[in-house]
């Protein structure tokens, strides 16, 4: 939903900007830019397109200056030309406001701004702020040009409605940048000498690690050696930074060809990391209150995309482990819904950028309704954690992919720690169950090692089937998100048309999809279900589909003559099995995408982090 990146400092920002721009281009990639402040004047670099084609712009204009902004863009108003590329500009051309989010009261406010003789030159929300600024920047008192600017923002922001967070150049004040942010990320990366502004913390990891993260409605001014923070109402704040432990090597390739390949082979260290301090993690949040955990009846779990289904498996790990009845919901559905008051209930929120507005405002609904909530979140600072009462934190690094994988895999094994401690404090399950179960969860990194070594042969496999118009994924229980998430994968990645279905459900109707040669990939390690997945497989092999089974050892030995091609993944229990199980289906997403020439890491239409509802 819109990278934003901005430098001051000493040296010439534009480089900073590019790089800062490659990082943040998981969040929208249809047109970028870069503004500069030069010789007191603002001069704009912009193209259609990727970061690589403003690149290439950038090095014919060759700007300098030692204060900028740079913007990736994912459109939402206006189609992605060059006029509504940002950065937006007022009247005079002497002020450029970036922006990353949406205007909902802009219309309203255009008409008004128009009537007012206010020319617009683009169809975007983000011109409208421009616009409203150079209003107030008039009629705001103000001791001078900074404070000027401070109490025009906080008059501006009282005007806007939406979720949104915007960065202002202004000539009259060359030394210093502004942000404010509504729920969109802002961040401030502090260095020496020199200080960022920018939508995640990858875009400046490299210069610094020190980071003030910005709350709603709050107002920030970087100067090449000062910070300044204000309230709503322009009253100067202080807030202590905190450091962030991710290192360089996290937000590089590391030698793969893409973030997506990378981060799956990142898996056994992400659990491992996430792991590392779960049971204190877990042990803290849940000491908390844990007469109330006790009497804890009602879980919700709510989330998007990837993040919902692994909230889909949490359900099986509370409902089985703890014995607490569950509900999972899509964060966009939870939100519409009457929700009834509860006590006694927790609500929890899964995301790995904790910035998803759906996801949001959906566990501020649950709050609202009297639940405790919980976050399970990979950023530090993120608005979802600092919305819930307590949380819990994957460590998996950054996930720059826009497809995630070590950040769901992560997730389900904090769900799954969660779930054992909710069991061990309700007195669902014994000392010694608990024991032996966290054990089974300790030694998943290793097993992760030994399933991505399936990766040339799930290659291989992708040879015979890239081209294939459709595929489908059936899974039952545990396994049955994993379908949904295997098909998701390969939508994501490749743009070919993939389902996934509760194998006991495929003859209800979706079993009419199949067709010769169909590709069929069914989850069914050796268990307890293992014989009714034998049936799905007949059932699809008798209609001419091509069956992949996806199983553990002593099902290979079973499936011989009954699937075409047999992929053997390492055995752990029954539930926490999806978490091996979904590496090979990420894998062959990866590779049908890579044989098709597909834009792996930047998926068509797609942004990593969706800030707008
Ligand atoms: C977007 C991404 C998905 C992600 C979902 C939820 O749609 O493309 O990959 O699963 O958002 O993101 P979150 O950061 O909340 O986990």
């Amino acid at each position: 939903m819109c990278g934003i990146i901005g430098y001051t400092g000493k040296k010439n920002c534009v480089p900073f900007l590019l790089d800062g721009l490659k990082r943040l281009e998981y969040r929208g990639y249809d047109s970028a830019g870069v503004f500069i402040l030069q010789g007191g004047q603002i001069v704009t670099v912009r193209s259609v397109g990727k970061v690589a084609e403003l690149e290439k712009m950038v090095l014919q204009t060759n700007p300098k200056g030692t204060t900028g902004l740079g913007h990736t863009r994912w459109a939402t108003h206006g189609k992605p030309s060059e006029e509504n590329s940002h950065p937006h500009t007022d009247c005079t051309g002497d002020l450029v406001v970036v922006h990353n989010g949406i205007i909902e009261n802009y219309l309203s406010l255009r008409e008004k701004l128009e009537s007012r003789g206010h020319k617009f030159r683009s169809e975007t929300d983000t011109e409208i702020i421009a616009h409203l600024l150079e209003e107030n920047l008039l009629h705001v008192r103000a001791s001078d040009d900074e404070d000027r600017l401070i109490k025009a923002i906080a008059k501006t922001n009282k005007a806007l409605s939406g979720a949104y967070a915007y960065y202002v150049m202004w000539t009259r004040t060359p030394y210093l940048l502004a942000g404010t942010k509504v729920q969109n990320p802002l961040v401030v990366g502090i260095g020496k000498e020199e200080n960022f502004l920018a939508s995640d913390v990858p875009a400046f990891l490299q210069h610094t690690r020190k980071v003030l993260f910005v709350e709603d409605g709050e107002i920030v001014i970087i100067k090449s050696s000062s910070i300044r923070l204000f309230d709503k109402a322009g009253v100067e704040k202080s807030r202590k930074p905190v450091k962030i432990d991710w290192d360089q090597k996290k937000i590089e390739k590391g030698g793969f060809r893409h973030f997506m390949l990378k981060e799956i082979h990142d898996q056994p260290q992400a659990l491992e990391d996430t792991l590392r301090t779960e049971r204190e993690g877990f042990g803290k949040i849940l000491n908390l209150d844990t007469t109330g955990l006790r009497k804890l009846h009602t879980v919700h779990i709510v989330a998007c995309g990837t993040a919902y289904h692994a909230a889909l498996i949490g359900k099986y790990y509370i409902e089985q482990l703890a014995g607490i009845s569950t509900q999972v919901e899509l964060a966009s559905e939870y939100k519409y819904r009457a929700l009834v008051p509860a006590t006694n209930a927790l609500a929890i929120a899964i995301s790995q950028s904790g910035e998803t507005a759906d996801t949001l405002g959906a566990i501020q609904k649950a709050k609202e309704a009297g639940f405790g909530t919980l976050a399970i979140c990979n950023v530090k600072g993120s608005s979802l954690t600092r919305l819930c009462d307590h949380v819990f934190y994957t460590h998996c690094g950054p996930e720059i992919s826009v497809a995630s994988t070590k950040a769901f895999t992560s997730q389900l094994v904090a769900l799954y720690a969660l779930a054992l401690f909710l069991g061990q404090s309700n007195g669902n399950i014994s000392r010694g169950f608990f024991e032996k179960s966290y054990k089974e969860l300790l030694s998943l990194p290793k097993a992760m090692d030994e399933v991505l070594k399936l990766e040339y042969d799930v290659r291989h496999l992708t040879r015979k089937i890239y081209k294939e118009k459709q595929f489908i994924f059936l899974g039952r229980h545990v396994n049955y998100p994993i379908a949904l998430e295997g098909a998701l994968k390969v939508k994501e990645v490749s743009y070919k048309n993939a389902e996934g279905f509760a194998a006991g459900e495929i003859k209800h109707g979706p079993i009419s999809i199949i067709e010769k040669g169909t590709p069929v990939f069914i989850l069914m390690p050796e268990d307890r279900l293992f014989e009714k997945m034998v049936f799905a497989c007949q059932e699809c092999r008798a209609r001419g589909a091509f069956v992949v089974a996806i199983t553990t050892k002593a099902g290979a030995k079973q499936l011989k003559n009954i699937a075409d091609k047999i992929i053997t993944v390492p055995t752990t229990n029954e539930l926490l099995q999806p978490v091996l199980d979904v590496v090979p289906l990420q894998i062959l997403a990866y590779w049908i995408a890579k044989r098709l020439g597909c834009d792996i890491d930047h998926p068509r239409h797609l942004a990593k982090s969706v800030t707008v509802e």
